[in-house]
């Protein structure tokens, strides 16, 4: 199913004009057909699977393909030393399409595989360059197993040095997948803290998407799709974390926050977070949604029409908006900078650490120094 087939379920008035996402994106409830389907379609013979080691078992996929060809030794949060040993486990292999299949860490690290497949390069931080040659680009499919990042259908990818405590992006038109395959299948054993913390960072994905100088009419309105499925399915999950057909529902609102980002990237939030992140491993979707609420009030006045929009799609004030997002991760998930073992003597440094280039400066208001620290303390 195509992403506009999405919008048209949604009841959503969407006309396509001028928007780039190049993914085809299949929704299925047999992932496994498909995956066999698409293999055969890109003419893949030999992939490469990039997955957790959590999946490579409840999935058996040893049984459904050779374990040669499955990389699954990287931890959360892929870094350069895992990039190099998926790198060095291509090495005399013969592959010609990466599957990935899990959440942000194997999809962002198939990204680098990918770029390494189709450039031969092998240097990470050449291979992050985005003017990188492509000579033999090689197909990809993506399944994702958690329903926040997206990066099923984004052409980037996070990847986090640990020694120089920073994060780095790779991102490159041939990084777009070719094929996203979704199914709430696959979401279905996750546990409801993760689950939570996945949606958070949708959530995130959504409203950066619309407090965005990038923003475009078409972004935007993916984005307040998204939000507004979220908002009106997330309360009902909590109840029922086994429940397909409201899995299904957040890993689509999750990928149609995919697809209002991949046009404008993300902003504050997201640059709020990495600090957060790899200073104390503050899981991703946690970081980047803490500040969401704050941010909100202070970008609200310039996206007066699609808050508009969200409240009344919704049937909330905007008052009840800001309590149901308040809401999701209460008693689920630790929401404050103080129960992270963050010191408030390091908010400071932290603000500094805020700003980063491609990320802040989307933002639809400017911010400084003391604005992020006013966030930070109002977290804390
Ligand atoms: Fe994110």
């Amino acid at each position: 199913m195509r992403f506009y087939e999405i919008s048209n379920r949604l009841n959503f008035d969407y006309k396509l004009s001028h928007y780039l996402n190049p993914v085809q994106i299949i929704k299925t409830d047999h992932w496994f057909e498909q995956l066999e389907q698409g293999l055969n379609n890109l003419g893949i013979r030999y992939p490469i699977i990039i997955t957790t080691n959590g999946n490579r078992n409840r999935l058996q996929l040893e049984q459904k393909f050779s374990s040669n060809f499955i990389f699954s030794n990287f931890g959360n949060n892929p870094n350069f030393s895992d990039c190099n040993n998926g790198i060095k486990f291509c090495e005399n292999k013969s592959i010609d399409g990466v599957i990935a299949i899990g959440g942000g860490s194997a999809m962002d690290l198939a990204k680098v595989i990918l770029a390494y497949l189709s450039s031969n390069e092998t240097k990470i931080k050449k291979l992050i360059n985005t003017k990188l040659e492509f000579p033999n680009k090689i197909p990809s499919i993506f399944l994702p197993t958690t329903h926040g990042t997206a990066s099923e259908v984004t052409m980037w990818g996070t990847i986090w040095n640990i020694k120089e405590k920073k994060k780095y992006s790779i991102s490159h038109p041939e990084l777009y997948p070719d094929i996203a395959i979704l199914d709430g299948n696959l979401t279905l054993t996750l546990p409801l803290d993760i689950s939570i913390i996945t949606v958070m960072d949708a959530l995130s994905h959504s409203f950066e998407a619309i407090w965005n100088k990038n923003a475009n009419k078409n972004s935007t309105k993916f984005a307040i799709i998204s939000i507004c499925s979220i908002i009106s399915n997330i309360e009902k999950f909590k109840n029922q974390p086994s429940n397909l057909k409201l899995r299904n529902k957040l890993l689509e609102a999750s990928t149609i926050a995919g697809l209002a980002f991949s046009n404008t990237k993300t902003a504050a939030a997201h640059s709020i977070s990495y600090p957060l992140t790899i200073r104390y491993n503050i899981p991703h979707g946690v970081a980047s949604s803490l500040s969401l609420l704050p941010l909100l009030k202070i970008n609200g006045s310039f996206i007066k029409n699609e808050l508009n929009n969200i409240c009344k799609n919704l049937g909330l004030s905007y008052e009840e908006l800001n309590a149901c997002i308040a809401n999701i991760p209460k008693h689920i998930i630790p929401f404050k900078l103080n129960l992270w073992g963050v010191k408030k003597n390091h908010i400071n440094k932290l603000a500094e650490e805020s700003f980063t280039k491609g990320r802040m400066d989307n933002n639809i208001v400017d911010l400084n120094i003391n604005d992020v620290r006013d966030i930070l303390y109002s977290i804390y």
